[in-house]
């Protein structure tokens, strides 16, 4: 933009800068404990197996916190508690004073958005301005829709008995840790099971805050339980005999596992896995909003999404100037610090997240992949990726087929739309997808071609509680949102059957 004839000054004793000064959030809301420990009928009780782990921040590399690892005896405390509380309180609780209490932690979710927000971009990475627009106010609202159900499970399914499932097992990622929460406990509860949660080892600090607001509203101790630890905590969880129902979101390779447990023992399991979603964008496309469209599908959150638009399949005849406009629209992404608040693509969440990225995109250039990389300043410390563009992408490169899961956009071309749902369904995946073309027609078609969980069309990542997400084959099975996320927590008997 700068050219001989009109220099643009960026130092701002010139008078003014086309930069953006430091608009860092304040981190004073939110007080960090040196240890924590486990969340256990209602009360943090040091861990039975004497572990403790660290929590760091991935944008500055810096210990936050040590958190208990939960052993099998830990976990067994926890499903013990759930199961006493199921029995003895909120199994038998009438709907209308569970919601009661979903109301209020909803509110008090609200009341503290900030404090949630703040905590979440310093564990996870992510930037300030997502944890406090769209990872926290959708956690709240998952909470205020599912208590709208709680006493209202008769017209969910009408004619027919439904009774909570008992104990429900949860394991959650750690590219949402409050919104992957709140999709869990929230219609769990309002259905009238209790909760054994274990949040991702390296973001666990946001569920250990809601413990505290649990406390602090009154839940009942022991209608949810909070088990931070790593893989082997989460084992212990699906093998635990006591869960009656397990969930899980995180990869397909630990989902099948758990299916394979769940299966052995015929306790109900939802999953919801990976993704390698299709973005298609016609010649006849509103061209402009399509590029923000793209970029949102798959810079959001870094690309940690499982439903990010990671293959962009464009139609040959504008695919040039296409690829040309995103090209020019990626180097005005800010990439930086998550905290401050004018940062679009914040820190990867784990140097092993950070090191599966960079190998990925280094096969995809060794097999012939062409790499755009914007000339952005990375911070010094924390672990930080350049927003990718490869081209020259073919359907067999693994940068085509394997869920990346950072901020790196595969682009391929179709010329009809037969081949562009051929392309977008040649995946083990299904869990989602974007189109982008000015007939409704070829909309409606699409849709019913593609074989992914959500289509969006003219738009990406829309998320409402009301709306049903999950996925078809290695993205898994089973649905959250809507009365679709709130079945799998209910046994429904047949028609005809007394309401609880
Ligand atoms: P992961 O599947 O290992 O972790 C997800 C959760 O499962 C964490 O809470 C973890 O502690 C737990 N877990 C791990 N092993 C377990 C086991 N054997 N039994 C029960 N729970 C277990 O995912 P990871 O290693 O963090 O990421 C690897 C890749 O997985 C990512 O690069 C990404 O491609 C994919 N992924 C997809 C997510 C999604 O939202 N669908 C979320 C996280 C990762
Ligand atoms: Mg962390």
């Amino acid at each position: 933009m700068t050219d001989e004839t009109h220099p643009v000054p960026s130092d701002p004793s010139h008078g003014f800068s086309l930069e953006y000064a430091p608009a860092p959030e304040s981190t004073s809301v939110v007080t960090i404990a040196d240890d924590y420990g486990l969340f256990i009928d209602g009360e943090f009780v040091e861990p039975r197996s004497d572990q403790m782990f660290p929590t760091v921040s991935p944008s500055a590399e810096t210990h936050l916190a040590n958190v208990a690892a939960a052993s099998a005896a830990d976990v067994d405390l926890a499903v013990g508690a759930a199961r006493r509380s199921h029995t003895d309180v909120w199994g038998s609780m009438p709907g209308r004073e569970r919601a009661k209490y979903l109301y209020r932690i909803a509110r008090q979710l609200q009341e503290r958005a900030r404090e949630f927000a703040v905590l979440e971009t310093l564990d996870g990475g992510k930037p300030i301005k997502e944890s406090r627009d769209v990872d926290i106010p959708l956690a709240a609202a998952h909470f205020f829709y599912y208590a709208g159900w709680a006493d209202k499970l008769e017209y969910a399914f009408p004619g027919r008995s439904v009774s909570p499932r008992g104990v429900a097992g949860q394991i959650i990622p750690w590219n949402f840790p409050m919104l992957m929460l709140a999709w869990k406990v929230a219609p769990a509860l309002a259905a009238g099971n209790t909760v054994v949660l274990k949040p991702a080892e390296t973001t666990p600090l946001t569920a250990l805050l809601f413990a505290q607001l649990l406390q602090d509203v009154g839940l009942p101790p022991g209608v949810v339980n909070i088990v931070t630890g790593a893989g082997a905590t989460g084992a212990a969880l699906v093998d635990h005999p006591d869960v009656d129902k397990l969930a899980f979101t995180g990869s397909t390779a630990v989902g099948k596992q758990i299916q394979r447990a769940a299966l052995a023992r015929g306790v109900p399991v939802t999953l919801e896995l990976g993704g390698k979603a299709a973005h298609i964008v016609f010649e006849d496309a509103a061209i402009d909003q399509a590029i923000e469209g793209v970029i949102n599908g798959i810079y959001f959150n870094q690309g940690h999404v499982c439903c990010a638009g990671s293959r962009l399949l464009v139609q040959e005849s504008i695919a040039e100037p296409f690829v040309e406009k995103l090209k020019r629209r990626l180097a005005t992404v800010r990439v930086g610090d998550p905290l401050d608040k004018n940062t679009d693509v914040g820190a990867i969440n784990s140097s092993q997240q950070l090191a599966k990225i960079t190998e990925l995109v280094e096969v995809g250039v060794a097999e012939g992949a062409e790499l755009f990389q914007p000339d952005c300043v990375l911070p010094d410390s924390g672990w930080f990726f350049r927003p990718t563009i490869l081209t020259n992408v073919q359907q067999t490169h693994r940068i085509a087929r394997e869920e990346v899961f950072g901020p790196v956009l595969s682009v391929l071309t179709f010329r009809t739309p037969e081949e562009a749902v051929a392309k977008a369904n040649n995946t083990p995946y299904g869990l989602s997808a974007g189109i982008w073309t000015e007939k409704g027609s070829k909309i409606l078609w699409m849709a019913d071609q593609l074989k992914a969980g959500v289509v969006w069309a003219n738009t990406y990542n829309q998320f409402d509680p009301t709306s049903p997400f999950g996925g078809y084959k290695e993205s898994g099975f089973g649905r959250e949102g809507g009365l679709h996320g709130l079945a799998p927590y209910l046994s429904v008997g047949p028609m005809g059957g007394q309401i609880r």
